[in-house]
């Protein structure tokens, strides 16, 4: 491959960089370190709750704190370990407790013990390690919208059963409704400690593209008004940084496919665009087989711009379930089906009246065709009434 004109290094853009400075979050990182530094001095943490919207920084302000103080431990000769959990890869009890495990040096079969053998185990063997553990369990609504909150709860109290070792808990969620999954009394031991990130400004996501620009492009590459413009783009949606840096470093990708020496403006909006339809292809294909169906039905019935209406879609989505043999939803529930659409800004649904015949909801594709079509011909279900579009 040639030398990029416009990278230095691509890879300071890529979202599990972790920078050495997070400039904006100097009060969030206080806090962690203040809660943290506890351990320092051979106490135990308190637990610590931590809540914000998606890419307000709240993985990269926890690795990078843990991360110093894991080297100040090491260099005062203090016991401490941390591990490091996303329970959107390991959702299961075992798999969290098996990772939890390992990173204390436990070897654990893949699988084949009772999760509340594994649990003993990793109990026993913590208290024979004389340490100060912490536990950071990233995204933890995942692990808890499926398997429910008793390994926290087991793990919130925890230490009346630890003689030599100690063990705390960092849970961070992006969900505002979390908390609401949890036994109350799981909820209140888990935020001994509470921390919200709030969403950064467009003036914040600037100085951070700023920062990251300097060690990601050669110089004089970005062009007068691009980094003001992904900032002020994130800013739109909700203060989001990851979405920031992407920005950036698509309209960079697509400088240099296109062979620029610079990246425009215009490559920043070709690149929200691309994200856009990335997005639309990941919400569509995650949708569950029936919604599918609807909004191929949809799609066939709004060919040519045209709009359709519920009866239609329902008829056309009747004889899809049909031709699978699976069973048909009434239409009430499709009804509410095509709502959740909207909701997803997948399509557009207008209540409208149609005279003596009462209501129904005009219905318009309102994201990319194809990006949807990308998506449903994942499904192999779909896909082959997709070929006849
Ligand atoms: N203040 C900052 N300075 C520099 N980079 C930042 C800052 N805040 C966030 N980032 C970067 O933005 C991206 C998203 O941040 P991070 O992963 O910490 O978000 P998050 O709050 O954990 O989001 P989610 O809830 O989706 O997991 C990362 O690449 C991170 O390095
Ligand atoms: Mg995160």
């Amino acid at each position: 491959m040639a030398k990029s004109k416009i990278f230095k290094n691509r890879d300071v853009l890529m979202p599990d960089y972790l920078p050495g400075r997070l400039p904006h979050r100097e009060q969030q990182i206080r806090k962690v370190a203040s809660v943290l530094a506890q351990a320092l001095k051979g106490y135990r943490p308190n637990n610590l709750f931590i809540y914000g919207l998606t890419g307000t920084g709240k993985t990269a302000v926890v690795k990078l704190v843990t991360r110093k103080l894991e080297e100040k431990a090491r260099s005062k000769g203090i016991r401490l370990k941390i591990s490091f959990v996303n329970t959107k890869r390991d959702d299961t009890a075992y798999r969290i407790l098996a990772k939890l495990s390992e990173d204390i040096g436990l070897r654990v079969p893949p699988s084949g013990v009772a999760t509340s053998h594994l649990y003993s185990r990793f109990k026993k063997f913590l208290d024979k390690r004389e340490i100060i553990f912490i536990a950071v369990l990233d995204e933890i609504d995942y692990h808890v919208k499926r398997h429910g909150d008793d390994l926290l709860y087991k793990l919130t109290r925890i230490n009346e059963e630890l003689k030599y070792s100690k063990m705390s808990l960092i849970g961070i969620t992006n969900d505002i409704n979390f908390t609401s999954w949890l036994d109350p009394r799981v909820k209140s031991s888990l935020s001994e400690e509470e921390l919200v990130f709030p969403p950064y400004t467009a003036s914040q996501l600037e100085d951070i593209l700023k920062e990251r620009a300097v060690e990601a492009f050669y110089e004089g590459v970005l062009e007068e008004g691009v980094i003001q413009l992904c900032a002020a783009m994130a800013a739109r949606e909700r203060g989001d940084a990851r979405k920031a840096l992407d920005l950036l470093r698509v309209a960079g990708e697509l400088a240099e496919r296109e062979g620029a020496t610079k990246v425009t403006i215009e490559h920043v909006r070709m690149a929200w665009e691309h994200i856009e339809k990335d997005r639309v292809t990941e919400v569509v294909q995650s949708l569950p087989l029936h919604n599918k169906l609807i909004l191929l039905s949809i799609l066939k019935l709004t060919k040519e711009d045209r709009a359709t209406y519920t009866g239609e879609v329902y008829k056309l989505y009747k004889e899809y379930t049909e031709l699978l043999g699976i069973e048909t939803l009434t239409l009430r529930r499709v009804s509410d089906l095509i709502s959740d659409l909207d909701m997803l800004g997948l399509i557009r649904s207008e209540v409208v009246s149609r005279g003596r015949r009462g209501m129904t909801k005009m219905i318009s594709v309102e994201s990319d065709r194809n990006a949807i079509l990308r998506g449903l011909s994942k499904d192999p279900r779909v896909a082959e009434f997709v070929g006849y579009l």
